[in-house]
């Protein structure tokens, strides 16, 4: 058996002549938290609902532990989902909600007792057993909700924005709770979220969507230090993009030419003539009232934003581009209004396929 508990081999969904998922290859290890992430309407929920059985891919195949879904109803797949809003039945307490999944299999009482009482020692709700869901916290519900899809012992769990109706402080809390809980269990997680931050906390892999199409997979690290497209580099943490054209090539060194003026950075596989994407973050711009070397990028400086642990300075570029620069704290030394030169350690920065 392959080492892979998920396949998705050039999966596509269409609604009618709109095709949302396109061509969609993902492999997902045993134990594995595995996040998709995208932009509203990327096609992340209709991939996990073709995963759990709920939505027919228009083509390709979906395995789970080797098998093809197809050949198996939603209720055999060793697949349980949590959606965002709970889904719990409002009439029944807690108790019943955790237990439905066990008394439709028609498990003794007292298997059926045990089994819910470690769940809500899982999730940390033990003694609100007979409390209804409009007696909990949103936060609550959720456990709820996530000991209900666990006590099947499903192989894989799949999480739909699970957390996207809580305020940011349970939010997080809940974040390093989850997590904690998938690797203790060692399930592997597919995860749906448009929350970048979440998904570079919690995830073991990422897989960013746009349009319907995976732009990259890798490890969070990867995504954030690597970004492979001007998507990605965009809508992973803040980056300063520029679109420009090679006109020298050493070795790795490339120097590129954009609108606001002379940049470098280093990059494989680029030619002269090339177009290219730039991207670098706020937080390796470099300034300087004297010239850099290798650059010609000049701005003034806008205004500054406190923003709790870093201060981000605006510099409006010679063609009205606007970056961003941060640091920990302010410096004296830059003042609203100042000319200053731009440039960066040109390792700092990542070029990109103008293509991509
Ligand atoms: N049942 C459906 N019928 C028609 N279009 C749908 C249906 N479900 C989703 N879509 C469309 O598919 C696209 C992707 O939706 P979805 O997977 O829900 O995105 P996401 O979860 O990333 O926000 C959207 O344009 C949405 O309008
Ligand atoms: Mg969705």
């Amino acid at each position: 058996m392959s080492d892979f508990i998920v396949s998705l081999i050039d999966v596509e969904k269409s609604f009618g002549k709109n095709k949302v998922v396109k061509k969609m290859n993902v492999e997902i290890k045993q134990g594995e938290f595995l996040t998709l992430l995208g932009p509203s309407g990327c096609g992340k929920t209709t991939t996990l609902r073709m995963i759990a059985g709920f939505e027919e891919a228009s083509s390709g195949t979906i395995m789970v532990q080797g098998v093809s879904i197809e050949d198996k109803e939603p209720f055999e797949r060793d697949v349980n989902t949590v959606f965002q809003n709970y889904a719990l039945f409002p009439h029944m307490n807690v108790f019943d909600n955790v237990a439905y999944a066990l008394k439709i299999k028609k498990k003794s009482k007292d298997e059926i007792a045990k089994r819910v009482n470690e769940m809500l020692e899982l999730v940390q709700l033990q003694g609100y057993e007979r409390r209804k869901p409009d007696e909990l916290s949103g936060g609550q519900k959720q456990r709820v909700a996530i000991a209900r899809a666990l006590i099947n012992n499903p192989k894989v769990l799949l999480l739909d924005e699970p957390l996207g109706a809580l305020d940011l402080k349970l939010r997080k809390q809940m974040q390093v709770e989850l997590k904690r809980l998938q690797k203790k269990l060692e399930i592997t997680f597919v995860y749906v979220t448009h929350d970048q931050e979440e998904a570079l906390t919690m995830s073991d892999r990422i897989a960013i969507m746009n349009e319907g199409v995976i732009e990259q997979l890798a490890c969070p690290r990867e995504i954030y230090e690597r970004p492979l497209t001007k998507f990605v580099a965009g809508f992973i943490g803040e980056s300063n993009i520029f679109d420009g054209k090679v006109v020298n090539v050493q070795d790795q060194l490339l120097v590129v030419e954009t609108t606001a003026g002379i940049i470098r950075v280093n990059g494989d596989g680029f030619e002269i003539g090339e177009k290219i994407h730039v991207s670098i973050r706020p937080e390796f711009i470099e300034l300087s009232a004297d010239p850099i070397e290798g650059f010609n990028l000049k701005g003034r400086i806008q205004d500054f934003i406190y923003m709790g642990t870093v201060v981000k300075t605006s510099i409006e570029l010679k063609d009205k581009k606007e970056i961003k620069y941060s640091r920990f704290e302010k410096e004296d030394y830059i003042r609203e209004g100042d000319s200053v030169n731009i440039g960066w350690n040109p390792e700092r920065a990542v070029a990109i396929k103008a293509n991509k």
